[in-house]
């Protein structure tokens, strides 16, 4: 009997690019390949219209202009030119930068940057592990944290390892109160909840197309224009690109792609948020059904923000198995694609630093798996992956 194809249940990681948006795609490789930049010619025409109808379908998607929407290599770039965009800029209000102790990597090294060239950066803790809100960030601490010299506050929306959703609204108002900018890192939010950046408050957000079912290396970073008008400073320069902004010729097939991508997801948003949430609860009921001594990792499944509003994102699940190692876990289970919380990068072996500032214990914190659950997963492999769990924690606890 063939073996079954292994189970992709690591969407929080990356995504399959949906089939319609690889047919949207083809075209600008094989017929109009024109660079969005040439003038005078019909290929370049074609492009640039593809690319200024993208554009503006990518912001209508978020609330924002089309010229609002600055186009990047991804969501590591995009924080890049925000955070370090602001500190360049802001440097006549001063050199303070708060943000998040479970924030991406792709925010924080930018900030630890900075720090090393002399930015004073503070980093804000989160609700403990085992409360109903563990990660989330109480917007009181960002009121405290606030300084005359405060540059900008940098929150993400959703988590990418907890799934937790932080109260950006309410950051928003604090930040304008004191005149602060406030960026987000929208990365694991655009495509799976709803995202308004007039809604949010926020001045600048980060997001990419590979989260959504499209491809990867084209990402946005939405920069307010208006009430007020935020200013950066461009960090990668050349032809002047997109008003000298991020310059670099345009990813013109990568750009209709992330267009394309990103209507899919606002077209089918409520249905899906639906479906993932039952497909992840049922994932976390057969888990903690059959493995003793499970604990969940980030807020509760049903808890909720403002009243309505998840407090997680609906496709994603965390799980302490307590006395197994991830790694361990992680390679008795070929057939299933999933990620652990030993090593939050596969260049880093240290336990997650996410799960650390939640107070979990490094040994906790390596016994981890993230769950991320996606458009292309279905209730009979929710099933198949639970069981494969379980059999391979039974198997590793035998083995001790
Ligand atoms: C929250 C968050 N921010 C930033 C990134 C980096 O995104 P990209 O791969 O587009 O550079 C990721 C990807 O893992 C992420 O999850």
């Amino acid at each position: 009997m063939p073996s079954p194809a292994p189970i992709y249940l690591d969407n929080h990681a990356t995504t399959r690019v949906d089939p319609r948006v690889v047919a949207a795609m083809l075209p600008y490789f094989t017929e109009q390949y024109g660079n969005a930049g040439s003038v005078g010619h019909a290929f370049g025409e074609a492009a640039r219209e593809a690319v200024e109808q993208s554009r503006a379908s990518i912001a209508a998607a978020i609330g924002a202009e089309p010229e609002e929407i600055v186009f990047t290599s991804g969501a590591t770039e995009s924080n890049n030119l925000a955070i370090r965009g602001i500190a360049e800029r802001g440097k006549r209000r001063g050199d303070h930068l708060v943000s998040v102790r479970t924030e991406h990597k792709a925010v924080l090294d930018p900030l630890a940057r900075l720090a090393r060239h002399g930015y004073v950066v503070t980093l804000l803790d989160v609700e403990q592990h085992a409360n109903p809100r563990a990660g989330w960030l109480d917007p009181q601490r960002v009121a405290d944290a606030l300084r005359e010299d405060t540059a900008l506050v940098s929150v993400m929306l959703a988590n990418n390892e907890i799934g937790v959703i932080q109260p950006l609204d309410e950051i928003a108002v604090i930040c304008r109160q004191r005149g602060v900018t406030l960026h987000c890192d929208a990365t694991q939010a655009v495509g799976k909840i709803p995202v308004d950046v007039r809604e949010l408050g926020v001045d600048l957000l980060s997001f990419t197309a590979h989260k959504m079912y499209g491809p990867k290396g084209i990402g946005a970073l939405f920069v307010r224009r208006s009430r007020p008008a935020v200013r950066l400073e461009a960090q990668i320069t050349g032809g002047g690109q997109q008003d000298g902004l991020r310059s670099g010729t345009l990813n013109v097939a990568g750009i209709v792609g992330f267009a394309t991508a990103l209507q899919c997801c606002v077209g089918e948003l409520p249905t899906e948020m639906k479906r993932l949430t039952e497909l992840r609860n049922q994932l976390w009921e057969r888990l903690h059904n059959r493995i003793a001594g499970v604990e969940l990792c980030g807020p509760g499944l049903d808890e909720r923000a403002a009243g309505v509003s998840p407090l997680r994102l609906p496709g994603n699940l965390d799980v302490a198995f307590g006395d197994v190692d991830g790694e361990a876990l992680l390679l008795a289970m070929r057939d299933l694609a999933v990620s652990s919380g030993a090593a939050c990068s596969s260049t880093d072996p240290s336990p997650s630093h996410v799960l650390l500032a939640l107070g979990l214990s490094e040994d906790l914190a390596r016994s981890t798996l993230r769950f991320g659950l996606g458009r292309f997963n279905t209730a009979a492999e929710v099933e198949i992956a639970a069981e494969t769990v379980a059999a391979a924690v039974e198997r590793l606890r035998g083995l001790r």
